[in-house]
């Protein structure tokens, strides 16, 4: 069996930090302690670096049909982009079939994913609720798969009514679930952009402008009460405003188990964003809100108040048409020049699971906005307990996997697609310095990145079946 021992490297947790040295044997971490001694293992000085659990990203699209068109990395450039960036474990979401059993949704997903370069594992969406639908929710258990996602927007397409909700999360209750939630108001929504059309407004600030900060507030509360009044736990995706934190600050403090995720472009950017005139590339549902949103999600995570930093990385071409190369080979898919004449038909979704940890830790840890200990636990270890992956993922204990990175925190880079690798033509934080960086990344044991290059390979990744009665946090 391979044996790996990084000495003197500083463990970085969400209790504390500490000088130590790491046993690996095999795929798993073996002992953790001081002056540890393996003479037939291969040696790594961390000395001066950080050791920190690879980050697992609750919230992915890969290779997901929409707007006439498909997100454009897969389960294997989606991985080796997360790679990257620090990320060894992604889960992402399974589109309810449009007729016939989710379990087809599973195998289509499965066959999908034979590519992946990471460990992964997968939420159902559930975007129609019938006597079958419903009686096949639990047999997700047998599948591995304990999460549902809902929607209260995009009306005609996935969202389901709040009675169905309210019944999912009675589902999910009886059986040990946790349902996920996009909260925004799908009726208001359908109702401005159709005023915003006729006004002949077709610019993509009009996404931001059509889809309010207020309905994600109120679509967030109304999730959390039927949650509370299912008697079931909830986890709110991709949330962008002050208020929605605020919103999940009342539910907690009044009994509900719910949990929020933001994402580091709901952190960094706001609306002006969409009125420049390449506006389509932060074009993502929901949008970005104000600087006052900014700094309120960041207050919110240091307080302990949102749970998890994902990225929901779904990206597209800024111009489909021109090719890049990846791997050797023209590339392009098409993309946000769907929307050009239309900010209805811009592809939803931009790119960010190989930027998430550089972001969080440059734009966090580096201006004292949070602690290293609350990044990993946004990052790694939270999402490993809430979707119940810890401490197999998310830990550096003896017995966990051994996903590691040895972290630089004076690394600097000026970022942009060049680093992150994502199978896109841009990248949104591009020109932007970032400092503290991933120098080396395991995967159970083995290395995937060294520096600049990619030691990963199609099917390297495993698929993660998860269990029924995750942690709430
Ligand atoms: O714009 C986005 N976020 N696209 C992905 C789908 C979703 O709602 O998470
Ligand atoms: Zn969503
Ligand atoms: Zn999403």
């Amino acid at each position: 069996m391979s044996a790996l021992l990084l000495k003197s490297g500083r463990l970085v947790t969400p209790q504390r930090s500490y000088t130590a040295d790491i046993l690996v044997e095999g795929e798993t971490i073996a002992e953790v302690g001081e002056n540890l001694r393996a003479p037939d293992a291969e040696v790594i000085d961390a000395a001066g670096k950080l050791i920190l659990p690879g980050g697992v990203d609750p919230h992915v699209h890969l290779d997901l049909p929409m707007f006439g068109t498909v997100s454009s990395d897969d389960h294997y450039t989606g991985h080796k982009a997360a790679a990257f960036g620090g990320t060894t474990t992604v889960m992402d979401f399974i589109p309810t079939p449009e007729s016939g059993p989710l379990r087809a949704g599973i195998d289509e997903w499965r066959a999908k994913a034979e590519k992946a370069a990471i460990d992964y594992s997968f939420h159902m969406n559930i975007t129609r609720l019938d006597a079958k639908v419903e009686a096949e929710i639990p047999r997700l258990l047998d599948e591995g798969v304990p999460t549902l996602k809902v929607f209260m927007a995009y009306n005609g397409r996935l969202r389901l009514p709040d009675g169905d909700i309210f019944r999912v999360l009675q589902i999910a209750r009886e059986h040990g679930m946790l349902t996920l939630l996009h909260a925004e108001n799908g009726d208001v929504i359908d109702r401005l952009t159709a005023e915003a059309l006729a006004a002949g407004h077709t610019e993509p600030v009009w996404h931001a402008r059509t889809r309010p900060a207020w309905g994600a507030v109120e679509a967030g509360l109304r999730g959390a009460a039927l949650a509370a009044q299912a008697g079931a736990p909830l986890y709110i995706v991709h949330m962008t405003a002050g208020g929605e934190a605020d919103m999940l600050r009342y539910a907690r403090q009044h009994g509900a188990a719910v949990m929020g995720e933001t994402c580091p472009q709901y952190l960094c950017f706001t609306e002006e964003r969409l009125a420049r005139p390449d506006g389509a590339r932060w074009v993502c549902s929901p949008p970005m809100r104000t600087a006052d949103d900014n700094a309120r999600l960041w207050a919110a995570l240091a307080a302990g108040e949102l749970q998890v930093v994902a990225t929901d990385h779904c990206p597209f071409f800024f111009d489909g048409t021109t090719p890049i190369d990846y791997e050797g080979q023209p590339s392009a898919i098409p993309g946000k020049e769907l929307g050009a004449a239309d900010f209805t038909k811009i592809p939803n979704g931009l790119p960010a699971v190989g930027d998430r940890l550089p972001v969080l830790w440059s734009e966090g840890v580096g201006k004292g906005r949070i602690t290293e200990s609350q990044f990993v636990a946004l990052t790694s270890e939270n999402p490993a307990r809430i979707f119940g992956l810890y401490p197999r993922k998310g830990a550096l204990l003896p017995g966990s996997d051994a996903d590691i990175l040895l972290w630089d925190p004076g690394r600097t880079a000026t970022w942009g697609v060049a680093h992150s690798r994502q199978r896109t033509d841009y990248n949104l934080w591009e020109g932007v310095t970032l400092t503290g960086l991933p120098e080396k990344v395991w995967l159970r044991g083995r290395l995937i990145v060294d520096g600049e290059q990619w030691l990963g390979r199609r099917g390297g990744g495993q698929f993660l079946p998860r269990r029924a009665g995750a942690q709430l946090l």
